[in-house]
C-alpha cells in the first residue's frame, strides 16, 4: 500500500456549511462527556464529502478543535483509514482496487493495469480531464466475490479486465452502474448457480406432516434433515392438543423440557416409544451423554403416558419439587 501523505497543495481554512454544523453538533451530542472524541470518524468522513470528496489539512484541525482533541490524533485516524481521501479526487470517480490476496490471485493486478490505461500511471494522481483517480487498497471485505473495486461507497465485485473497463466507459458516459457482482451471481451465492437446498419438495409443501408445518432445518436438526425423514419421524413440528408436562420426568427441568419442545418433543408417549436411535440422536443433539437412560425417562413416560403418576410426578404435582416449577430450571 502506498504511503498515504498530505497533498502538498491545501486551501487556507476549513469549516462545515451551516447544515453540516447542526448535524456535526447532533452527533457530538450523542457521546457522553469527555467522549466527543468517539465522533471523529463521522465527522471527518462528512467533512470529506463536503470538500469534494478529499479531506485537507485544516478540516483536520477544525474537527480536532470541535472535539478536544490534540490535532496529531485527528491526523492519525485520517492516515490510517483508506476511507479518507488526502489529496483531490476524480469528479467521477475515485477507484480504489482492492490488492490483497484473494483479490490478487483473482486477477487484481489486471484491474490495476487498467487504471493505469485509462486513468494515470501513478495512484492518486488525476486523469488528463480530471473526473478519475484511483488507487490500491487492503482487503475491502468482499473477498468471496474478488477481484473487486470500491467507488465512493459502493463495492463492484467478480471483476475481469474487459468488464472494468465497461465500467469505466459507462462512469465517464454517465451511465447508471449496478453495485455488487458484475456476473451472473446473486450477492455472494455460488458463482454458476445454487448447488445445496436444491431439493424442489424442499419448497412445495409436500413435507408437510401432521397437518403442521415442518420447522426449517435451521430451526431444528432433528426434522429437517434426510436421515429424519427416511426414519419413523418422532420430532413433532407442533404439540398434538395441550402438550404434556414434561417436567414430571424425574430429570427434566423447565431449561431441559425448553430445549426437548424446541426438538419437536411435547408428549409423554413420544418419550415412551423412543428408539436406541432416537435415544442416541438426542444424546448426541443435547448432549446428554447417556442421562435418558441413566434417569429412566422411559419407564416413567411410560407410566405418565398411560395416565398414572410415578412417586416423582405426584410430588411435582404437589409443587413440592421447586425445579420442575415454571420458574426453577435444571
Ligand atoms: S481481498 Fe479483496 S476484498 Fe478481501
Amino acid at each position: 500500500m502506498a504511503v498515504r501523505r498530505l497533498h502538498q497543495e491545501q486551501p487556507e481554512s476549513f469549516e462545515f456549511s451551516p447544515e453540516n454544523l447542526d448535524w456535526a453538533r447532533l452527533q457530538i451530542a450523542k457521546y457522553p462527556e469527555g467522549r466527543e472524541a468517539s465522533a471523529v470518524i463521522l465527522l471527518l468522513w462528512r467533512a470529506q464529502e463536503q470538500h469534494a470528496g478529499w479531506l485537507p489539512e485544516p478540516a483536520m484541525r477544525y474537527i480536532a478543535d470541535m472535539l478536544g482533541m490534540a490535532y496529531i490524533r485527528v491526523l492519525e485516524v485520517a492516515t490510517f483509514y483508506t476511507m479518507f481521501q488526502l489529496s483531490p479526487v476524480g469528479k467521477k470517480a475515485h477507484i480504489q482496487v482492492c490488492g490483497t490476496t484473494p483479490c490478487q490471485l483473482r486477477g487484481a493486478e489486471d484491474l490495476i493495469e487498467v487504471c493505469k490505461k485509462r486513468i494515470s500511471n501513478h495512484p492518486h494522481s488525476l486523469s488528463a480531464n480530471g473526473d478519475f483517480s484511483w488507487e490500491e487498497v487492503e482487503c475491502l471485505g468482499a473477498c468471496v466475490n474478488a477481484p473487486m473495486i470500491q467507488i465512493f461507497k459502493d463495492t463492484y465485485e467478480d471483476l475481469g479486465p474487459a468488464a472494468f473497463e465497461d465500467l469505466i466507459t459507462d462512469l465517464e458516459a454517465g451511465r447508471q452502474i449496478n453495485p455488487g457482482p458484475q456476473i451472473d451471481r446473486v450477492y455472494a451465492m455460488p458463482a454458476g448457480g445454487t448447488t445445496s437446498l436444491t431439493d424442489p419438495s424442499l419448497y412445495d409443501g409436500s413435507m408437510v406432516k401432521h397437518g403442521l408445518p415442518v420447522k426449517s432445518d435451521t430451526d431444528n436438526p432433528a426434522i429437517g434433515s434426510k436421515e429424519a425423514d427416511t426414519e419413523a419421524n418422532i420430532f413433532l413440528s407442533g404439540p398434538r392438543g395441550k402438550p404434556d408436562d414434561l417436567k414430571k420426568i424425574s430429570g427434566v427441568g423447565k431449561v431441559l423440557e425448553t430445549k426437548l419442545n424446541n426438538l419437536g418433543i411435547y408428549h409423554y408417549q413420544q418419550i415412551a416409544d423412543f428408539t436406541k436411535q432416537d435415544i442416541d440422536k438426542i444424546d448426541g443433539l443435547l448432549r446428554f451423554k447417556g442421562r435418558i437412560a441413566r434417569e429412566s425417562w422411559l419407564e416413567q413416560a411410560v407410566i405418565l403416558a398411560s395416565g398414572n403418576q410415578t412417586e416423582f410426578s405426584s410430588r411435582v404435582a404437589n409443587h413440592k419439587v421447586p425445579s420442575s416449577s415454571n420458574e426453577g430450571d435444571k
